[in-house]
Parts: C-alpha cells; structure tokens; sequence
C-alpha cells in the first residue's frame, strides 16, 4: 500500500494531482505533438498520414467530426480552423448521435474521429458506421495501439503522452495542435493561403509552447479568483468564433471537477435566453481577446455588467477596455486568431482545478466519470 502511494508520488512529479502536472506539460506536450511535423525554415508541414491519402482528401466534399466531451469540442475548434485556412466544410458530430441517425455519409466523405484514449465506444461505433458506408475514416488518437487508431485507415497522433486525470488538458491542446497542422497542410495543397500566410502560421505555431509557458504564470492570481468564487452555485462562460468551443470546454471542466453548474454559450446568443440568469450572483467568464470580434464581445461585457454579473475576462496582454468593465481580467499572451484557443484554454483549466482543490473534490477521479467510456 505505501509503496503504491509512493510510486504514485513520483508519477505525479512533485505536483499535487496528476490534473495540475498535466496542464503544466502542455508546453511540451504541444511542442512533441509538432516536432518533426512543423518545418518553418522549409516552410513544410509534413504528417504522413495525410501525405499518404492527399488526394482523398483534396476530392473531398467535407469533412465530418465525430468525437465526444472534450474530444468534441476540439473538433468544434476545428471547424472553425478548416473552414477559414482550406475551405473545406465541416461538420462536428456528438459520435453518440451520429450513430443512430441515419445520417447520409458516401464515399467522397473524409471523417476525422477524434479521441484521447482511443476507446470510445460511442466513437468507435460511428467510425465503423462510417467506414461500411465507404468513407475515409482518419484518427486523431493519443494512445498508441488503441482500438480507434487501430480501426480508422490513416491518422496522427498527439504526442501528448499519457493522460491519467480524467478531466482532460494537455490532450485538448494537443488534439488541436494536430488539426491546426492537417488544416494548414490541407490550404497549402488547395492554393487556400498564400505562402507568405503560410508561413507566418507556421512561425506563430511554434511560438505557442512558450506563450502557454507565460499563460501559465497566472495561477496565483486565478487561484485568488477560485477563492472569491467557489461558492457561486452557477457560472457562464462566453466566447465567440474560435472560442466559443473554449467556452463549452471550460464549462465543461467546472463541472466535471467541482460538481459546480456551468454552460458555455456563443456570447451572442446571451440574449436569447441565458442573460436572464444574470444577477450580481452571477460568475461570468468571457473570452475577450483582440483577434477575433473584440468589439462584440466587449459590447457583450457591458450587458452582463449593466445586469451585476460577475464578470472574469480572458484578456490579451495590455488589454484596456475590458479591463475597465470586468472584476477582474487574466491576460495570456497575443497570437493569431485561430492559435487563440491553444492559450485562453489554460486559465480555465487552472480555474476549474483551483475551485475543485478548495472545494476539496477528488480532482483527479470525480464521482460517477471513468477516463475511458468503453461502453454506452
Ligand atoms: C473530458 O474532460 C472528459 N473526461 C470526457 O469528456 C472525454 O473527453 C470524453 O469521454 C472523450 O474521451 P476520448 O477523448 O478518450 O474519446
């Protein structure tokens, strides 16, 4: 039993949870899932698995997501990713329901399943659908060997390496690390951007493990917000565009870990329904950074604060006008619009822990939640 604890210890490296020791190795999570594949100086993107089945992806009419949890909210990041750099369209599936739709999937389809462990049931069960229908079934899995990765025709791997916390980080961060790198591999070969854009993804991409490095230099202060609201009862999240799956994802993680009710909106459709909650009672957290309606989003803060929500604003470094409306801001560093989610990710992540840790939950294995879902 002691040597158990004590070799349990050691995995987690010197970190209280295995949940904090992950979110602190996205830096080099995010660089491993890269290394190799992102080739600034020859301006390349290199994934086998794509190289090797270019044209079906080139003769595709969309792309259809299938993934669950956070899985899926990757995919929804995608969405925004593959559209804007390779105009592909796309669609993002729950595997759960994809399943038994019915859904019309032919032969010109590309399906990418996304899946940290590799053994959803839900997602398998959709990659087998698609594949008896005749589409391509490309995996983004982080274990190696695992039945996805073994089921689907191509794929890459995040290079995230093990993931022991049920509520998943680093593999979110990595999952998109990988898409971000298909859609970019996908433009260049479709004449979608310019090479000069090209590169200039490219050279941001690799700055990104450093700027999470810096994101995650505001624990200390995002544990004083955790402390000001662990006892809220309710909290929103908000973003827009490439953040709006941010906003399901850091809901996601608060309620997993803290038992805490939360929901991630589109900013937007505030009010069409869920600004009647607000009331001075209220913890909002909004992703306002300056890529990406800035001015919406702000405009989106003045109601909540008209209302006495709490608002926690993820902010870009020097942010001002924010700054001024909300309680109090996080800042991350500045990047491209679309590399955004890869850095307003980390506050929440730090968020959701501290507020669990206070709350005294089980951070690591929360009540009723499995790491793998291998069955319905
Ligand atoms: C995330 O924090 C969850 N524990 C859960 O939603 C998870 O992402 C989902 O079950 C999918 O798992 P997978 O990536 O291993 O397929």
């Amino acid at each position: 039993q002691e040597l158990q604890l004590n070799l349990e210890q050691i995995e987690k490296g010197g970190y209280e949870h295995f949940m904090l020791k992950e979110i602190h190795e996205q830096p080099n999570a995010i660089f491993d899932t890269f290394r190799g594949r992102l080739l600034s100086n020859e301006a390349l993107v290199k994934l086998a698995g794509v190289e090797d089945n270019m044209k079906k992806f080139l003769a595709a009419d969309r792309i259809i997501v299938v993934a669950c949890g956070t899985s899926w909210h990757a995919g929804l990041v995608s969405e925004y990713i593959f559209e804007d750099l390779a105009r592909i369209p796309v669609e993002v599936e729950y595997a759960s329901e994809f399943r038994y739709r019915n859904p019309v999937i032919t032969e010109k389809d590309v399906v990418i399943a996304i899946s940290q462990s590799g053994e959803t049931a839900d997602t398998l069960a959709a990659i087998k659908l698609a594949k008896s229908k005749g589409a391509f079934v490309f995996g983004v899995c982080n274990v190696v060997g695992s039945s996805i990765a073994r089921e689907t025709d191509a794929g890459a791997y995040t290079h995230a390496g093990p993931e022991i916390g049920v509520a998943s980080t680093k593999a979110f961060t990595t999952q998109i690390t990988v898409l971000t790198l298909m859609a970019l591999r996908l433009a260049r070969a479709k004449g979608t951007i310019s090479s000069s854009e090209f590169r200039h993804h490219l050279i941001e991409l690799e700055t990104i493990p450093s700027k999470v490095e810096k994101a995650l230099k505001s624990d200390a202060y995002v544990q004083t917000i955790a402390d000001i609201y662990k006892d809220a009862t309710n909290f929103l999240y908000l973003g827009r565009g490439f953040n709006f799956p941010v906003a399901l994802e850091g809901a996601l993680k608060l309620k997993e870990i803290s038992y805490i009710h939360a929901e991630g909106y589109p900013a937007a459709e505030m009010k069409h329904g869920p600004i009647a909650l607000i009331d001075e009672n209220m913890p909002i957290v909004v992703i306002a950074t300056k890529k990406g309606h800035y001015d919406k989003v702000v405009s989106n803060i003045q109601e909540i604060k008209s209302r006495k929500g709490k608002i926690i604003g993820i902010v870009t470094e020097g942010d001002k006008s924010v700054k001024e409306l909300a309680d109090h801001v996080i800042e991350v560093p500045e990047t491209i619009e679309c590399l955004t989610p890869l850095l307003t990710t980390i506050p929440l992540q730090l968020l959701s822990y501290h507020i669990a840790v206070m709350l005294d939950k089980n951070v690591d294995q929360p009540r009723n939640l499995a790491k793998s879902v291998t069955v319905e």
